[in-house]
């Protein structure tokens, strides 16, 4: 809808060191003008997040951190907790197809970590979407509703006002440098909000259901901002890929200021 905030998200994914990070960081700066109608967040490496979040201008950007442990503190090393990132970053990905896939997160990991990133004041980013395979053999809509009930089991209708939900079909997310985007037809995603709107309205209620911030996430390229966001119920964009180059992701943020006004 016109007129509504968009979220934009560059999930940076595993690239940038730090001095990469702070040098695309002045960059992007100079070219995005400070939208209110756009949240542009960024998720950059958790090493660099420290050093952005002092260059930052928490007016323009904010930050999110790509993934973090769900206890708060202890002994479990190696780990960053949610109570360490408090006042560094205002976001966090949660269960994002690459942790689910590679490092086998489970719904029970996804869920521990929604309920400990709102329990440290930072608004965790739902990542849920289907494989290749549940897409081809028309389970799209059952996985996204085990997903949900997995992921969101431990908070109040209250809390859920911090989540934000991130479809991401798992076979249209571009696997590294190179791969070719893929084209997720508009009304595949329009089904996929509308199941994911359905299922927060059985889980919380319809105006639960209204409210919540649904993105797309998956190949998304400056051509293709405006066909995801004029989709009836998507509230923004998860990008990868294309967020890495600074002058191509201004780009959708561009078009999603444009599509607002
Ligand atoms: P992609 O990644 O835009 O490169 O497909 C999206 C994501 O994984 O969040």
């Amino acid at each position: 809808m016109a007129g509504d905030k968009k979220f934009i998200i560059g999930n940076w994914k595993m690239n940038l060191n730090i001095h990469e990070a702070s040098l695309y960081l002045h960059k992007l700066s100079g070219l995005v003008k400070n939208r209110r109608d756009v949240e542009v967040i960024l998720a950059p490496t958790t090493l660099a997040l420290q050093t952005l979040s002092l260059q930052v201008n928490p007016r323009q950007f904010k930050l999110a951190v790509q993934n973090f442990y769900w206890r708060d503190q202890g002994p479990y090393t190696g780990e960053v907790s949610a109570t360490q990132l408090r006042g560094v970053v205002q976001y966090a990905l949660v269960g994002h197809s690459e942790r689910r896939h590679i490092f086998h997160e489970t719904d029970k990991d996804v869920r521990n970590k929604v309920a400990a990133a709102i329990r440290n004041g930072i608004r965790p980013i739902l990542c849920i979407g289907e494989t290749a395979w549940e897409h081809s053999s028309g389970e799209t809509q059952d996985v996204l509703y085990d997903q949900l009930n997995g992921g969101l089991a431990n908070i109040t209708s209250d809390e859920l006002d911090q989540v934000i939900i991130a479809y991401e079909p798992v076979w249209a997310i571009s696997a590294g440098q190179g791969s070719e985007p893929v084209d997720v037809s508009p009304s595949e995603v329009a089904e996929a909000v509308k199941a994911i709107r359905r299922q927060i309205s059985h889980l919380f209620g319809k105006s639960a259901a209204d409210s919540i911030k649904v993105l797309y996430g998956g190949s998304v390229t400056p051509s293709s901002v405006a066909e995801y966001l004029n989709i009836d119920g998507i509230n923004g964009l998860l990008v990868g890929a294309a967020s890495l180059n600074a002058i191509t992701f201004n780009e959708i943020i561009k078009k999603a200021h444009d599509k607002n006004r």
